[in-house]
């Protein structure tokens, strides 16, 4: 996919994975929406980063303030790349230790943001994407990168709703992909390890607490995945930051994994 020039939305954009998304995605020369909720920091790195990025205050569950971030992503250039970064974590056990059950409300609501959130963009970019013109060399309309998590297959003491959510991110990779590869859009998931951001704290179990968490732009971001298919048939693929892959091809349906 040609960065340069295609117009991206960039979910969770004001902070972390988002933010060193969107600076790799600007560097690269794409027009960047970030997609956030919190105005502030969007704001404050729109205009530090100059003409090319816009910010849009957005809730990833709430449909129509998607569509017109998408929309302001539509005036600036071709609606090519969509990343979703947005995500909450919750720390808290099914039972805790004074047999209080996991509160519900709180277990709705990183399903909603985690994993509803994820699929409310996906499903309102791939539109977008889908009513635009193929690229002249590869015939690719769009790319969806979504972020999963290490949790999503190995759920730590505390994190089942977090783990949940993530799964389901991981789950809906490929029928996505399915879906969409008819029309040129490939859906990726990520599904990095601990790196060191805001949502850290909230996410880690007491043993992940011992571990050291990376940085967000280690990798500088999500768009490696984005931008490097892993082959050229392919267009549906999880990786974790350990570099293991879990690969499908969206036209065959086969399935295989590599490291
Ligand atoms: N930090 C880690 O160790 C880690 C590990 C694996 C996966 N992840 C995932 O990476 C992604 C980015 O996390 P991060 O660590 O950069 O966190 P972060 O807290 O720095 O950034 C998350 C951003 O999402 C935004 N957001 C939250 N809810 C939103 C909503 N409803 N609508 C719009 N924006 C919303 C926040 O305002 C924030 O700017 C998340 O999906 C997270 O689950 C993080």
């Amino acid at each position: 996919m040609e960065i340069a020039g295609a117009a991206a939305v960039v979910t969770g954009g004001a902070s972390g994975l988002g933010e060193a998304t969107v600076r790799r995605l600007v560097a690269a020369g794409a027009h960047v929406v970030i997609v956030d909720r919190d105005t502030a920091k969007g704001e404050a790195l729109a205009d530090e980063l100059g003409a090319s990025v816009a910010y849009a205050p957005t809730d990833v569950t709430n449909a129509g303030d998607v569509v017109a971030a998408i929309d302001l992503a539509g005036s600036l250039g071709p609606v090519r790349i969509a990343v979703n970064c947005a995500g909450v974590g919750w720390a808290g056990r099914v039972v805790a230790r004074d047999g209080t059950p996991h509160d519900l409300d709180l277990y709705s609501t990183v399903i909603s943001i985690n994993l509803i959130g994820t699929f409310n963009v996906l499903r309102l970019a791939a539109a977008a994407m889908a009513a635009g013109e193929p690229t002249d060399d590869t015939s690719e309309r769009g790319v969806i990168v979504n972020t999963a998590s290490i949790a999503a297959f190995e759920g730590q003491i505390g994190q089942i709703a977090y783990a949940s959510s993530k799964a389901g991110v991981v789950g809906l990779t490929l029928p996505a992909a399915r879906d969409l590869a008819s029309v040129g859009v490939r859906v990726v998931t990520i599904a990095p390890g601990t790196f060191d951001t805001r949502c850290w704290p909230c996410c880690r179990s007491r043993r992940a607490r011992r571990w050291r968490p990376g940085s967000p732009s280690r990798r500088d971001s999500a768009t490696p995945a984005a931008t490097t298919p892993p082959s050229l048939s392919t267009s549906c693929a999880t990786v974790t930051s350990t570099g293991r892959r879990s690969v499908s091809t969206a036209r065959s349906g086969c399935r295989r994994s590599s490291s």
